[in-house]
């Protein structure tokens, strides 16, 4: 039996995946989490709260509870997902697409004033974060089963503590880090994964194009983006 430990920032962007039963609610002293199998695969999934910190200290939470818990003793997490919205930052995309970050970094990581380049921090040898090829075809297999409206990406995912909402932002990350999308968390599950050398996903729909128009189009569309990522996690899950 796998075991997948998936996260999502807000209670919204996994409560579809567990919504249909079949999932025990346990409690913790940091992150509550659902308990459940779906197929051959047991769930373990939780809500970290908003930003790279709480994304880091969840993750790591998760981790070291399962190493060291006797409850999680038949236990060893095979992938750690990252599901959830996202700004858009390539112009190709719209709201309801999904992009896999095959590549992930922090657009507000800055150690220039000590010399080093813009995204590096200096403990890591690379800006990016890179994401197991398999992993990846293994989304875009389960992608290629579904019968969608809406297109699917692959690219880096650029995470900052930040929402992104203003022009100068936007054409900042797209021109210094080429990213497809903005959000918030994923680069620090990232960063903790690799440290942990466990595979990791970052998956996200968009439910805006980090603009002026952001607040309005995440308010609108972040249910339906949402939507459209469950069917495709609960499709990698199967496989
Ligand atoms: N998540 C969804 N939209 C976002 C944006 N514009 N900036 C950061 N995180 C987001």
């Amino acid at each position: 039996m796998k075991t997948f430990l998936i996260i999502g920032a807000m209670e919204e962007e996994i409560l579809p995946l567990v919504s249909e039963g079949g999932f025990e609610h346990r409690e913790d002293r940091l992150f509550p989490y659902y308990y459940g199998a779906q197929g051959d695969t047991q769930l373990i999934v939780t809500v970290s709260k908003i930003g790279k910190v709480a994304m880091a200290a969840c993750v790591q939470h998760f981790i070291t509870l399962m190493e060291c818990s006797p409850a999680f003793s038949e236990h060893h997490i095979d992938l750690i997902i990252n599901m959830g919205v996202a700004g858009a930052i390539a112009s190709s995309l719209n709201q309801g697409d999904i992009v896999v970050g095959d590549k992930l970094c922090q657009h507000d990581m800055d150690v220039m004033g000590l010399g080093y380049e813009i995204g590096l921090n200096p403990d890591y040898n690379s800006v990016f974060f890179e994401t197991p090829k398999t992993v990846v075809d293994m989304v875009k297999k389960a992608y290629e089963g579904l019968d969608t409206d809406y297109t699917l990406v692959t690219g880096t995912i650029a995470s900052g503590d930040q929402f992104i909402s203003s022009k100068e932002k936007k054409e900042f990350i797209e021109n210094t880090f080429h990213a497809y999308a903005c959000e918030m968390e994923g680069a620090s599950l990232a960063q903790v994964c690799s440290d942990n050398e466990i595979p990791f996903l970052v998956i996200r729909a968009i439910s805006d194009k980090a603009d002026g128009d952001a607040p309005l189009s995440y308010g609108e569309f972040k249910t339906a983006a949402i939507r459209n990522l469950t069917t495709l996690v609960k499709e990698v899950i199967k496989q």
